[in-house]
């Protein structure tokens, strides 16, 4: 049996884990919305039209941070059209998707929504077709107690209280020529440093995030980064970095290696973050806000991005299955061993749009992704440790040599907790988790997520084949942990030690 070890010591922090990069995104796109967590005609519907099967397979996921209202369909987006009695709320014409937008569910009932799901908001603001100054008056309506116009409207329209949103985005992918609005560099980054300028003498108390680059094939990777860095310096507070990745080519072993990319891109943006903080004398580090990230390859193309017309067409319905479920672990475990850059991100999407939940009628099915997700958000209190693995590694066709274990580690006081993905397809691999200052001393709790083959996925009929289950070949022995990874396998373990 291969053999590998991951070293650990309880004085290699990282930093903390930002409780924030267990985050979801919302997007008016496809059903996400209506038909997603808001159908009033569900007979799931509760007293505010969202559907309680939706919010409770939700609730498991214990999302942090949640973004909303888009993606694309920000750069078109007009808040005011979305507030105040539904019956006079007009039906608008969404050009991101090409769809019919009802505006039956708005920022209150997002926020309303949030507040009932321990969600953290997060809003972007339209920077596609709206003004600095649309935007600020939006942030009035949600910050400001009263007395002036925009905050006693909130009041008129039955929310006394404010709602004390302090995460914005400064627009969406303003980089991509496909956005609404798109501008070179330069346009893009006064516009976004005069939005937030704004914005803050509204209300002081925000965190702003600025879009960077949405993608590492975009021509100008990284430099539309340092151009938006060196202008809004000292107005944001992270920079935003997007990515999804696909096993276009069929190749499971490279796909499984994706994570090399994605560490890279990571520390790419930091670099440019740190570049620009030192050169310029800044007085704060800008940190990442990874606020898309996910698989999404097979619902792509023209029947999947034009809604022709409709109000919550099938778009992006992305199914999922074993292998991208262990690539969306290797997400989080890049996220966890960057925890001192990376402080949100976003899985993209929750519901029916590249999500780990799809309805279809009264029904609900979990995706294969929804199972890694939940398993490692129940056990993401801590600090991230610096992980190594000594092992066997492989020779992936696009990223290069990855050992075949993936891997990242939280400590909560004695409480370790380990997230490993074994990438090979066919050989178990026993794994030893060693920590050089301390002995494991007990088990307390493992699950595992695996199956026979790569391309299995949950239906609406066989809802369970990918599920988590307990992880029976673990233990304790001579002071470490021993974990017989099966093959595609993703396990979360937590010990106790001494
Ligand atoms: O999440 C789907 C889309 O992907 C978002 O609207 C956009 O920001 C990205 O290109």
């Amino acid at each position: 049996m291969r053999q590998s070890t991951l070293h650990l010591h309880t004085a290699f922090v990282v930093d903390r884990v930002d409780p924030r990069i267990f985050g979801g995104f919302l997007e008016h796109l496809g059903r996400a919305v209506y038909e997603g967590v808001y159908d009033p005609q569900s007979p799931h519907a509760d007293e505010s039209g969202c559907r309680r099967d939706v919010l409770e397979a939700l609730r498991e996921l214990r999302f942090t941070a949640m973004r909303y209202p888009g993606g694309n369909f920000v750069s078109g987006y007009h808040w005011l059209d979305a507030v105040g009695p539904k019956e006079k709320r007009p039906r608008t014409r969404d050009l991101a998707w090409q769809s019919i937008e009802t505006n039956q569910f708005g920022p209150n009932e997002f926020l309303s929504l949030c507040a009932r799901m321990d969600w953290t908001p997060m809003l972007a603001v339209n920077l596609g077709t709206g003004t600095p100054e649309e935007a600020r008056n939006w942030l009035e309506y949600c910050n400001i107690e009263g007395g002036s116009k925009w905050a006693d409207l909130r009041r008129e329209h039955g929310y006394e209280q404010p709602w004390h949103v302090r995460l914005w985005c400064l627009g969406n992918e303003m980089d991509g020529p496909w956005q609404i609005g798109h501008v070179p560099a330069e346009v893009y980054a006064v516009n976004a440093q005069q939005t937030a300028n704004m914005m803050r003498m509204c209300d002081p108390k925000l965190e702003l995030v600025a879009c960077g680059s949405c993608a590492i094939d975009m021509p100008t990777y990284l430099v539309w980064d340092r151009t938006v860095l060196a202008h809004c310096r000292e107005s944001i507070d992270y920079l935003s970095v997007h990515r999804y990745v696909g096993n276009e080519a069929n190749d499971t072993e490279n796909f499984l290696a994706v994570s090399n990319s994605i560490d890279a891109q990571i520390e790419a943006t930091d670099a440019v973050c740190a570049e620009v903080f030192h050169a310029l004398r800044m007085k704060k580090r800008v940190r990442i806000s990874f606020d898309e990230w996910n698989v999404w390859y097979k619902a792509r193309g023209p029947e999947h991005h034009d809604g022709r017309g409709k109000v919550a067409p099938h778009l992006l319905e992305e199914v999922y299955n074993l292998e991208d479920a262990l690539v969306a672990a290797e997400f989080l475990n890049s996220f966890i061993r960057h925890a001192d850059s990376v402080k949100i991100a976003n899985l993209a999407q929750i519901v029916n749009v590249i999500a780990p939940i799809l309805t279809d009628g009264d029904r609900m099915v979990r995706q294969t992704i929804f199972h890694p997700i939940a398993l490692m958000a129940k056990r993401r209190d801590g600090v991230a440790l610096r992980t190594s693995v000594e092992g066997p590694v492989y020779e992936s066709r696009d990223y290069g040599s990855v050992p075949y274990v993936d891997s990242s580690a939280i400590l909560n006081g004695r409480e370790l907790s380990v997230f490993v993905v074994n990438r090979s397809l066919d050989r178990p691999l026993e794994l030893s988790v060693r920590v050089g200052d301390r002995q494991v001393e007990e088990l307390l709790s493992a699950e595992i997520v695996t199956g026979s083959d790569p391309k299995e996925a949950n239906t609406f009929d066989e809802p369970e084949r990918i599920v988590a289950r307990p992880f029976e070949d673990a233990c304790v022995k001579g002071g470490s942990a021993s974990l017989v990874l099966p093959p595609l396998s993703f396990v979360a373990a937590t010990v106790r030690l001494s």
